[in-house]
């Protein structure tokens, strides 16, 4: 399998974010490197424009959330179809911001994997524990269910990022030990061909260490894939075949 690095921009850009993407494309002396795959999910209103002027280049787009139907009276949703019409190949599903701020269910976030897969994109499901759970010792088990929960029907290629909430945003990650046991974990549930992506403070000084452990087969990445910088660092740092 080629490593997935994924960034996601959450809530930041306006359309002049566009320059990160063209000075990350002049970084790889003009296109993505083409042993790996490099995703960037930035907010919904700058989708088609980044899709449609970079994809040529070898660079993939995401949603960051897609509705469970396909169209209909859901003010303020978007649909998988839409993303997919926008020119995304993945939409990550059951982020933790979305868990917490909008009190998404793992079935609402399995119904949403499905509909990703149903309307030809790669759904990103996310799963994570708190901190809390962590301390209880409960972090294996929670994800566990999570992943009972939220993973989708359709037997086909998805992808799932393991993101500690504890570890998004604050500088703080697993112990590398901990990384590997969580993947292992995580790969047990799944099948061998399913990427299984680390997010949780990912930057250049970390990646390289991260990406090496065994199953991680990828990044998701927050506040380090808003600057092309930090994230050429991190994309530069994955091996290719994992
Ligand atoms: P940070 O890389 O900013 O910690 O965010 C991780 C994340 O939530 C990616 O989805």
């Amino acid at each position: 399998m080629k490593s997935l690095i994924a960034g996601n921009w959450k809530m930041n850009g306006l359309s002049a974010a566009s320059a990160e993407i063209k000075a990350l494309i002049t970084k790889f002396a003009g296109s993505a490197p083409d042993d790996r795959d490099v995703l960037i999910c930035p907010p919904a209103t700058l989708l088609m424009a980044f899709a449609s002027s970079f994809s040529d280049e070898g660079f993939e787009f995401g949603g960051q959330d897609c509705h469970a139907n396909a169209s209909g009276a859901h003010t303020g949703d978007i649909s998988a179809e839409m993303l997919a019409d926008a020119g995304a190949a993945y939409v990550i599903v059951g982020h933790s911001e979305r868990r917490a701020d909008h009190a998404e269910t793992d079935a609402q976030v399995k119904a949403k994997a499905d509909a990703a897969l149903n309307a030809g994109l790669s759904p990103i499901v996310c799963v994570g524990e708190t901190r809390e759970e962590r301390e209880a010792g409960k972090a294996l088990d929670v994800v566990a269910a999570q992943l009972d929960g939220s993973l989708p029907q359709t037997p086909s290629a998805f992808v799932i990022a393991y993101e500690p909430v504890w570890a998004i945003g604050t500088g703080l990650t697993p112990t590398i030990d901990d990384i590997a046991e969580m993947h292992a974990h995580i790969r047990n549930k799944t099948r061998a061909d399913i990427r299984v992506l680390y997010g949780g403070s990912v930057k250049p000084a970390n990646a390289q260490e991260i990406l090496a452990v065994k199953d991680v087969n990828g990044a998701l990445v927050g506040g380090a894939s808003l600057k092309a910088d930090d994230f050429y660092g991190i994309i530069s740092a994955a091996p290719g075949d994992v």
